[in-house]
């Protein structure tokens, strides 16, 4: 059954999350469906940047890096993110890339089980399946590609696996998964960047041990915000991952020649923080002081459920309806990117996932029902209207 809007409104007076979008500063005008891509600025991380370029970079200059604190923030945002995913405060780093961090952790893994398989999906995410792929033929270990949703063979040491999928947004079952993983004798990498800040991952309670995810997407870091990195506390010291750069060494300014990895997981720092981009991400995360996730994540399925019932007599057909979903739905069409550029130029911004696919994220702490709603009708309009033929919208950039 589709809602009015009257109906929408309604549903917003009741959200108990309603008073976040004020953290956010969106341009007017805009419909942000993707936050699932690129979070919006907060307003403080705007704050932020400005404070620790003018005051900390201009003025402290080298100082900063004691006196500001700048050495431990990896540390600092880490202890942030650990609670968004049920970790301990020292059990998270933040640091490169989602690539980076996989590479590490999976080479970490790997040269513990000599011999031994990486396992991916045949559908995760590129980067997940380009990096295990490397690094497979880096140290000469077999690599198996799985069907969605099947699990590893009995040669697999190490399985990355994403949360939340890219795609069809399912959740998958991370207790269930580590009790087989457990059972069978391999560890699970997982990628929590569609998951972290949106779903209440809870890595203690389902025993996960190894994890990485983004900043970029729902923990509103900015564009190119350095991703994490989470180890369980009993497992890090038994790791020697291989970037063993000064940054991992347990006393950097020893300058000695040889590499003695410090404890737990500030071992997977490799080089210099990069300190503009992880205050940005240090201050976003503040954004999630006292916000219980659970919220948060029936929130994000409200709002999908919401746009999926709008849409549903306009003839596209949803990517997936998986039982358990995160923060996005998947519209298919042949001329899904036509008419996602028709959409962005009418302010409603998502984004297009070769080779047909529509995506539409709807991050709970800025979106209400009322947009999601609003997003719904103007995607009605550009499909009656024909308007998505015109030849503008069919010119493609380097970025989709
Ligand atoms: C599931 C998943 N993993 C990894 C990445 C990419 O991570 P990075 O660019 O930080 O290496 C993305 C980017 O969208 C992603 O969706």
């Amino acid at each position: 059954m589709t809602m009015t809007l009257e109906e929408a409104e309604a549903q917003d007076a009741r959200d108990p999350l309603r008073d976040f979008a004020a953290e956010f500063d969106l341009p007017d005008g805009v419909l942000y469906l993707d936050g699932c891509s690129l979070g919006p600025p907060p307003r403080r991380a705007l704050v932020r940047i400005h404070r620790c370029v003018d005051d900390e970079w201009r003025e402290g200059l080298i100082r900063s890096w004691n006196d500001a604190g700048w050495i431990d923030l990896p540390q600092r945002a880490g202890a942030k993110i650990a609670r968004l995913i049920g970790a301990l405060p020292d059990e998270v780093l933040v640091c490169d890339s989602v690539s980076v961090n996989l590479f590490k952790l999976a080479g970490a893994l790997a040269s513990k089980r000599k011999g031994q398989a990486l396992a991916v999906e045949a559908d995760e995410f590129p980067t997940d399946q380009y990096i295990a792929e490397g690094l497979a033929r880096l140290i000469g270990a077999p690599l198996i590609r799985l069907a969605p949703g099947e699990r590893p063979p009995a040669e697999t040491g190490v399985l990355i696996k994403s949360l939340v999928h890219y795609k069809t947004a399912e959740i998958a079952d991370m207790p269930a998964e580590e009790v087989a993983a457990r059972a069978q004798g391999y560890d699970i990498i997982w990628d929590l960047s569609h998951a972290a800040g949106l779903v209440a991952v809870d890595v203690e309670k389902a025993k996960a041990r190894f994890a990485v995810g983004c900043g970029y997407k729902y923990l509103n870091g900015g564009p190119g915000s350095p991703a994490f990195i989470y180890v369980a506390r009993n497992e890090a010291d038994g790791l020697e991952q291989p970037l063993s750069g000064w940054m991992g060494h347990i006393a950097p300014f020893a300058f000695r020649g040889d590499f003695q990895a410090a404890p737990g997981v500030a071992r997977f720092a490799a080089g210099t923080p990069p300190i503009l981009s992880l205050s940005v991400l240090d201050a976003a995360l503040d954004v999630f002081d006292g916000v219980d996730l659970r919220l948060v994540e029936k929130k994000a399925r409200a709002l999908g459920s919401l746009f999926l019932r709008q849409v549903e007599a306009f003839g596209l057909e949803a990517a997936a309806s998986p039982a358990r979903r995160g923060g996005h739905v998947c519209l298919q069409s042949e001329h899904g990117f036509a008419i996602m550029r028709a959409l962005i130029a009418k302010g409603v911004i998502g984004d297009f996932r070769a080779p047909n696919l529509m995506r539409f994220g709807f991050s709970p702490l800025f979106l209400s029902y009322a947009d999601v709603w609003r997003a719904a009708a103007i995607l009605g309009d550009v499909l009656s209207s024909n308007e998505w033929r015109k030849p503008e919208f069919d010119r493609r950039g380097k970025v989709t």
